[in-house]
């Protein structure tokens, strides 16, 4: 080797002069150079693993690294760099038998804010860009997840193989265009009045996330009912959940709502992940939610204009119309799936104190 080439550990060094655009560390520290290879003529091919499918923009990467390379390493050739990913998780629900890498709840200070669209749009969103996902419909009395998704199926119980090799009893989760769907909606008539009282209600909850055979997933979202903070509870109690995005209309009187939210799930031990502003516009006017997010010094995660395209692909079980290309709001909903899947890769990294609930 000539004294004009490069080899990969100067390439791997001068790495660590480039940072992350999003989490703000460098790649290296962030293990995310996966692979360093140097070809003929010095020519320079990196791969960076992501933590999400759903990293924004990362052509930024690509302009930081050529920039440090060209700047340290004059002798290399063309830099070419390729990106893969792999989702990483607490993976905390291994004590109930649940292989989700994160969990995250959608809940709201009150009713109609479209925590269950938010959740909806959250799940073909993340699964849009490559990431296996699943969707938990935790509202027992009102599920809205067969509706959105336009199915109504039973599940059907499949035997599996238990972690002591005995046979197990599973619901399978009824899928969705590779979506995993599990509803009350799946399993009782639309036009049944649903009878479930506290302790069932925990343990329907707890069944749903126990005995439906999930499979292995990137991300499990789960649609919380409006109210108490009761399935919270429940949840906390049986898994660490990556956190909880909270849905918010953009209101004055939004800081309300946020801050009610805020104290339920602090209440239950569940970290927030951030805030979403849904149905910003004329009528409800705009930037309470993100206001809110500021004040309290909680991530925001972006706003959703409203609009009636979102409200008829819902009501026509067609809600992943709403992140087409040529939808009007497709680029606010992707904007808001990348941010939830940075704040959980931020989350990650840090302490597990949760600082931004300390300001409350
Ligand atoms: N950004 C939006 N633009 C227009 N309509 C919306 C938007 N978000 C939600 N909706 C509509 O508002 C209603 C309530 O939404 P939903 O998701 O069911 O709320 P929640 O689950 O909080 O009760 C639904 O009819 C839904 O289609
Ligand atoms: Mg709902």
């Amino acid at each position: 080797m000539s004294d004009a080439s490069v080899n990969e550990s100067q390439v791997r060094e001068s790495l660590r002069d480039v940072n992350d655009p999003e989490i703000g560390r460098n790649l290296v520290e962030l293990s995310m150079v996966r692979e360093v290879r140097i070809g003929s003529d010095s020519a320079v091919r990196i791969d960076i693993e992501l933590p999400t499918p759903a990293y924004p923009r990362r052509e930024r990467i690509t302009a930081a690294i050529e920039a440090v390379l060209n700047a340290r390493l004059p002798a290399a050739g063309p830099v070419g760099v390729t990106y893969s990913w792999k989702v990483k998780g607490k993976e905390t629900g291994g004590a109930i038998g649940l292989r989700a890498k994160n969990v995250i709840a959608i809940g709201s200070g009150k009713g109609g804010v479209g925590k269950s669209t938010v959740a909806a749009v959250l799940a073909v969103g993340l699964q849009s860009y490559g990431a296996k996902v699943g969707l938990m419909d935790a509202d027992i009395y009102g599920p809205s997840v067969p509706h959105l998704l336009g199915v109504n199926q039973r599940p059907e119980i499949v035997e599996q193989a238990g972690p002591d090799g005995q046979v197990v009893r599973r619901i399978s989760p009824i899928d969705a265009d590779g979506l995993k769907l599990m509803s009350m909606g799946f399993l009782i008539a639309a036009e049944d009045p649903v009878i479930v009282r506290g302790p069932i209600l925990h343990r329907t909850i707890q069944q749903f996330l126990q005995e439906t055979a999930w499979g292995e997933l990137d991300y499990l979202i789960i649609d919380l009912p409006p109210g108490t903070g009761d399935i919270a509870l429940t949840l906390s109690q049986l898994l660490g959940l990556a956190g909880a995005v909270i849905v918010c209309t953009p209101q004055k009187l939004a800081l309300l709502d946020a801050v009610k939210a805020l104290n339920m799930f602090r209440k239950v031990k569940i970290p927030v992940l951030g805030i979403v502003e849904n149905m910003s516009g004329d009528a409800f006017g705009r930037g309470g939610a993100r206001q809110a997010a500021a004040e309290r010094g909680v991530p925001f995660l972006g706003e959703i204009p409203m609009e009636p395209g979102i409200r008829i692909n819902g009501d026509a079980g067609q809600i992943r119309a709403a992140i087409a290309e040529g939808s009007p709001s497709r680029s606010y909903l992707l904007h808001m799936c990348e941010q939830v899947a940075m704040q959980i890769a931020r989350s990650l990294l840090e302490t597990p104190s949760m600082p931004t609930l300390e300001m409350l």
